[in-house]
C-alpha cells in the first residue's frame, strides 16, 4: 500500500500568486500530475491542511479544480490557514467528512493501514491544540481497532523543529496526545504538516515526520531570532509504503524532471566503471 502526502498548498482564488512570488495553484497541479504517474499506483492520498491560503470559498472552489484531478481516492484535513465552515462546504461530497461539525476527526477503514485523521486547529489561532474532547474521541476510535495497524494525519507538528518561528504555532499539547496514544501500541506514525520542511523524529517508539512543501519551503534557520521567511527549495512529497508485512517506511518524492534512471551494471552485468 502507497500512501502519499501532499501537504500546505495555500491555493488562493483565481490561481493568484502567493506572498508575491509563489504560482501555489501550478505548483500543486505538479504535484497531482507528479502523483497521478507514479508507478506502482498510489493507493491513496492525504492533504494535511493549509488547504487554501485564506479559508475563503472561492479558494477551495480553485483547489479543488485541481485536486479533483488525482486519479485515486483522496483525503483532507485542516490546517490554520483553512476556514473550517468553508472547508466542510467545499467538501460535502466527502462522505468521510459526513460526522464532522465541531472538528473534523475521521478513520478511513478499508485499506491495510488504518488512517486516521485528527483535526488540531483552533479558530482564529495559528497554534494546534487538541482540547480532550479531541483527545477522548481520538482514544475511543483507536479502542475500537487495536490490533489494526494505524497511522494519524494532521496539520500541526507535536515537536519542535529548531526553526523557532514555526515551532511557538506547533501543537501545544503534544504531551496530552502522546499520553493517550501510549494506550495504543497499533499507532505506528503520526504524519503532520504546517513547517512546510521535511522533518522526522521518534516520541515513545512512534514514528512523527513532516511533508516536505510541493511549493514554498520555511527557510532552515535555527537562529532563534531568525525571521519568518521562505525559500523555493525543489518542490516535493511525502511517500508511505505499508508492505504485506505490516512494515512503514517513509521517502520523500521530488517533483520535477531530473537526469537518469541510469543503469548501475552494464549489460554484461559488471558493474559500471
Ligand atoms: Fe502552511
Amino acid at each position: 500500500m502507497i500512501i502519499a502526502q501532499i501537504t500546505d498548498p495555500h491555493v488562493k482564488a483565481g490561481r493568484r500568486i502567493a506572498y508575491g512570488l509563489v504560482d501555489t495553484a501550478a505548483m500543486l497541479e505538479a504535484a497531482v500530475a507528479h502523483v497521478n504517474s507514479m508507478r506502482p499506483i498510489v493507493d491513496t492520498v492525504i492533504v494535511t491542511g493549509d488547504l487554501t491560503d485564506r479559508g475563503k470559498p472561492e479558494e477551495y472552489v480553485s483547489l479543488r479544480s485541481i485536486l479533483d484531478n488525482l486519479s485515486m481516492p483522496w483525503h483532507v484535513v485542516p490546517g490554520n490557514h483553512d476556514d473550517r465552515d468553508n472547508f466542510l462546504k467545499a467538501f460535502f461530497d466527502h462522505e468521510y467528512l459526513a460526522n464532522s461539525a465541531d472538528f473534523v476527526h475521521y478513520a478511513i477503514e478499508n485499506q491495510p493501514l488504518r488512517l486516521i485523521g485528527v483535526d488540531t486547529t483552533i479558530s482564529g489561532e495559528p497554534h494546534g491544540f487538541l482540547p480532550l474532547e479531541r483527545i477522548k474521541w481520538l482514544d475511543t476510535c483507536l479502542s475500537s481497532a487495536p490490533y489494526k495497524p494505524t497511522m494519524l494525519f494532521m496539520h500541526h507538528p507535536p515537536f519542535e523543529t529548531g526553526i523557532r518561528h514555526m515551532d511557538v504555532q506547533n501543537l501545544l499539547n503534544a504531551d496530552d496526545l502522546f499520553s493517550m496514544l501510549s494506550e495504543h501500541s497499533q499507532v505506528l506514525h503520526v504524519a503532520c504538516g504546517h513547517v512546510h520542511r521535511a522533518s522526522e523524529t521518534c516520541i515513545n517508539g512512534i514514528g512523527i515526520s513532516i511533508a516536505p512543501n510541493a511549493a514554498h519551503s520555511s527557510t532552515l534557520d535555527f537562529d532563534p531570532e531568525g525571521p519568518s521567511s521562505f525559500t523555493m527549495d525543489p518542490p516535493a512529497i511525502r511517500l508511505f509504503r505499508f508492505s504485506d508485512d505490516n512494515k512503514l517506511v517513509t521517502h520523500l518524492s521530488y517533483i520535477g524532471k531530473f537526469d537518469g534512471p541510469h543503469p548501475y551494471f552494464s549489460a554484461n552485468g559488471d558493474l559500471v566503471d
